[in-house]
């Protein structure tokens, strides 16, 4: 697991550019980048995603210091070729923004760019994101989709990228109320769209969902290659970027920045959704063990029989992607596997606590589906009165810690 430092590359041979990479791989780092303590971390985006803040448009940023009509991205970017059957070099980073014509609501999401030379890249999109619907929405119209590839964002930028919203709600108002003021924004030079003025770099370009291309076998976050077949692609008329740029690179596949960014976005999201469904949720983990998308643990307050079940349900319905969810009571850290693991061998007995629903409908990334569906499962791990009278836990008093923990400080 890649925990270790962050990483700048400042001389990366043929580029002009700097990279930078491995910077929020951890809970702790994504919480310090938005300036809070790890256990605010949650309750600060579910209040972003419950709150919003309009970015506000500047007259200029430092993303545009610096412009290159039609680029040579593979020339300009120092984008890495990361595993041996991927086939081309991608941007991994890329946060795109992209407005619904109809609404006029704006949405930001990551999609992988694989470079294909000169101006072009093949953008790979899950259709069922939002990003993809706007695609079909102006392909419907004869219409190509202006985007703006943005890359090297501030974490609040980054984390609201990843909320799975509503269509229409614009990631950047809640990357403001993320960031706790509005986010700053300039206008793109040759597209309609607003980006991240802090940002390092922009593409401004259009997708056309007529120009495909195959992509062949690319990494997903469970650590796999997929065959996600053709994917659309962009070409890009303008670059700018700020005049000492950084290129920030996120690690793809099963490594814990590309696991944990999704997983610390989408707990929030199922944190707010167990939350508006009157179930007594005190926090959702979607950790790196399960990939940062596949497995949930809810950490469950005083609760009333049936509600570890309602958890599990309103959680499958909401999001395809998680597979196995499994609920602990308040005592458990539901990030800490071991105190997981620690809460289903004491508290769970399968006859009575596992529940698996078969067949039920899956994400394309899901890595053993078949057609695809596949079978969900349900461990209810929290204490029960009836298993046994008693549930105290065997700690030394309290006092007796206070006393030795003050003891080491004043050793240390
Ligand atoms: C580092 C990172 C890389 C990602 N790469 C992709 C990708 O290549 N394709 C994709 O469809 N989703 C990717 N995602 C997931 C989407 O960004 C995420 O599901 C998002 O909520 C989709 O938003 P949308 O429905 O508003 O388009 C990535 C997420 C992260 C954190």
């Amino acid at each position: 697991m890649a925990t270790g430092p962050a990483v700048q590359f400042d001389a990366v041979k043929g580029h002009a550019l700097r990279a930078v990479g491995n910077l929020l791989n951890s809970r702790e780092r994504i919480a310090a980048g938005l300036g809070l303590p790890t256990g605010a971390l949650q309750q600060r985006t579910i209040n972003a995603i419950a709150q919003g803040l309009q970015p506000r448009r500047v007259a200029t940023g430092p993303c545009q210091e610096i412009g290159v009509d039609a680029p040579d991205l593979v020339r300009e970017l120092p984008a890495p070729h990361f595993f041996p059957q991927e086939t081309g070099a991608y941007i991994t980073a890329g946060v795109i923004v992209a407005l619904d014509r109809v609404t006029g609501r704006g949405n930001a999401s990551y999609a992988r760019l694989k470079l294909l030379g000169g101006d072009r890249a093949m953008v790979g999109i899950a259709p069922n994101h939002h990003l993809a619907v706007l695609a079909r929405a102006a392909h419907a119209r004869g219409d190509k989709l202006e985007i703006a590839v943005t890359i090297g964002n501030h974490p609040a930028v980054l984390i609201a990228a990843t909320l799975y919203l509503r269509l229409g709600d614009d990631e950047l108002e809640t990357a403001g109320a993320l960031l706790g003021e509005a986010l700053e924004t300039v206008r793109c030079q040759t597209v309609s769209l607003d980006v991240p003025a802090h940002c390092e770099i922009v593409l401004e370009g259009t997708l056309d969902l007529d120009e495909q291309h195959e992509e062949q076998l690319v990494s997903e976050y469970h650590g796999i290659y997929e065959p996600y077949g053709s994917g659309p692609v962009a070409r890009f008329t303008r670059l700018t970027r700020r005049s000492d740029a950084l290129f920030q690179v996120i690690q793809p596949g099963y490594y814990p920045e590309h696991t944990l960014i999704g997983g610390v976005a989408i707990a929030a999201g199922l944190a707010q959704t167990l939350r508006a469904a009157a179930v007594p949720v005190r926090e959702v983990a979607v950790g790196h063990g399960g990939c940062g998308r596949l497995d949930a643990v809810v950490s469950l307050g005083a609760h009333r029989p049936g509600e570890p079940r309602k958890a599990m349900f309103a959680i499958w319905g909401h999001v395809n992607l998680i597979k196995n969810i499994t609920v602990v009571d308040e005592d458990v850290d539901p990030w800490d596997a071991a105190q997981v693991a620690w809460a289903v061998a004491k508290r769970m007995r399968a006859d009575r606590d596992l529940l698996i629903v078969p067949g039920a409908r899956t994400d394309r990334s899901e890595p053993i589906k078949q057609d695809g569906v596949i079978a969900k499962m349900g461990m209810d791990a929290t204490r029960r009165q009836a298993d046994r009278p008693d549930w105290t836990r065997a700690l030394p008093p309290p006092e007796v810690m206070q006393r030795v923990a003050a003891r080491r400080e004043a050793l240390e």
